[in-house]
């Protein structure tokens, strides 16, 4: 590892392998918890260039937004930094960021399947190769070592450099630029794993899937990756200015929530009368999605992640023998499900987490065969990082995935040149 300058200002690129003793940082402190436009600050810290024998050092070019450091910013539902406290770090501050694309600088003793000076992305699962169950051959998403690098873990995306267990480094999709690149790998490998993982409920040829959030960064991959599998999207959204967009992607068609107000937790099945409102709303839902069909069929897979909205209505749509998969509950933690329907028609609730090596590297595969739209909604500086953050914390990002620039200093680079 040759050490040069001290540190490189943002969008002053390193010599390949060369590692500054500082770099600048977007930091999160517990003492700024709370809206993500003050949580975050810029920061000259220690690169961290102790590497144990498989992690590797990425220089980051740009890097991806996520909900997942609004979370961190607020510090709940978990206070990252006190988390990782309790199994021993002392930094007292948190660095997110869980999507990436950049070169990488150094490699620990054993990686053998990355050099320095190769371009990457990077996924966001990192987990103990020596885990008993990981050792056993169970998927490593289910070890109880398993973490969110940039959000669980620290040394994430936003800063000049990164930590990584070397596995977490796939090959760049060379027709794209740095900030493409970096946009859709979480979201797309969570939704790549939500619809092909979970036999036999995977998406097959011909299948009604339901996507709730489709302009979003999980809807707008998901809906692409059905049509690549040959299934029928039907995307959800707020209004009617996002249908094109989902349309566009490979959508059937849309249905305006706005246009229903059943959400949220069901009534109790003993209130008739409320209850008898929230089914008059969930059976108009159905009906309008045979409307956007074309035909009266439900959906095989319904795709969710708003949650504590939506699951009733999710659980009602959802074809008999179908499969409602789960990532997230942006709206809130207490799903209510009306159990005959569950055990009646014989549906499936499904939790789904993030991704593991196959599941990240076939959705890597999809964009590097050009077969997927990064949907990069805009494109935003190292200095705007918060701002992003904000935004989407408010509903307001563009559609699709947003990226902020980090070593790269300008939009379009493809590569070093
Ligand atoms: N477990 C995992 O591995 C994993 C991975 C990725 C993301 N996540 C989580 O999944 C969630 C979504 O992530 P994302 O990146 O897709 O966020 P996003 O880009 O903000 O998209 C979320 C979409 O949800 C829709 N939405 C908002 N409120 C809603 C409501 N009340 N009912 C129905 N839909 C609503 C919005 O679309 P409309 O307003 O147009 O309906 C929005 O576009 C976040 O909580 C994130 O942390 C989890």
């Amino acid at each position: 590892m040759v050490l040069v300058k001290d540190v490189y200002e943002i969008g002053e690129i390193p010599p390949v392998g060369v590692v500054p003793k500082e770099m600048y940082a977007q930091v999160i402190r517990p003492e700024r918890f709370g809206e993500p436009k003050d949580a975050f600050q810029v920061e000259k810290v220690a690169t961290p260039t102790e590497l144990g024998p498989r992690e590797a050092l990425v220089m980051v070019m740009a890097a991806g937004i996520n909900y997942n450091n609004i979370w961190a910013a607020r510090g709940m539902p978990v206070n990252v930094i006190k988390a990782r406290e309790k199994q021993g770090d002392t930094t007292g501050f948190h660095i997110g960021g869980s999507d990436a694309s950049g070169v990488v600088q150094a490699v620990g003793s054993d990686v053998t399947s990355l050099q320095v000076g190769d371009e990457v992305v990077i996924h966001c699962g990192m987990w103990d190769e020596n885990d008993a169950s990981v050792t056993a051959g169970k998927d490593p998403v289910f070890s109880r070592s398993f973490q969110i690098w940039g959000y669980e873990s620290n040394w994430g995306s936003f800063a000049q450099f990164t930590k990584v267990q070397a596995h977490q480094c796939m090959p760049k999709a060379k027709h794209l630029t740095w900030e493409e690149a970096a946009a859709p790998t979480l979201v797309g490998a969570t939704a790549h794993r939500m619809l092909t993982n979970w036999a036999p409920n995977s998406v097959k040829k011909g299948d009604v899937v339901l996507i709730w959030g489709g302009s979003g960064g999980l809807g707008s991959m998901a809906i692409q990756i059905v049509r690549e599998l040959g299934g029928i999207p039907v995307a959800v959204v707020s209004s009617e200015d996002k249908f094109a967009f989902c349309e566009k992607l490979g959508a059937k068609g849309c249905i305006n929530r706005k246009d229903f107000d059943h959400w949220g937790m069901m009534p109790h099945w003993t209130d008739d009368e409320a209850y008898g409102k929230w089914a008059k709303g969930a059976r108009e839902f159905g009906a309008k999605l045979w409307e956007v069909l074309g035909e009266r069929r439900s959906p095989a897979i319904v795709f969710d992640h708003p949650g504590e909205d939506t699951i009733p209505t999710s659980i009602f749509v959802c074809d008999t023998g179908g499969m409602v998969v789960i990532c997230a509950g942006t709206t809130g933690f207490n799903a209510t499900v009306d159990l005959r329907y569950l055990w009646m028609r014989q549906k499936r609730l499904q939790g789904s987490h993030f991704a593991n090596d196959e599941d990240a590297n076939a959705f890597n595969q999809l964009v590097r065969d050009g077969k997927i739209d990064p949907c990069l909604g805009d494109t935003y500086t190292f200095n705007e990082i918060p701002l992003t953050h904000q935004l989407m914390s408010e509903g307001k990002q563009p559609l699709g995935v947003m990226a902020a620039l980090v070593n790269a200093p300008r939009e379009g680079m493809k590569d070093l040149g």
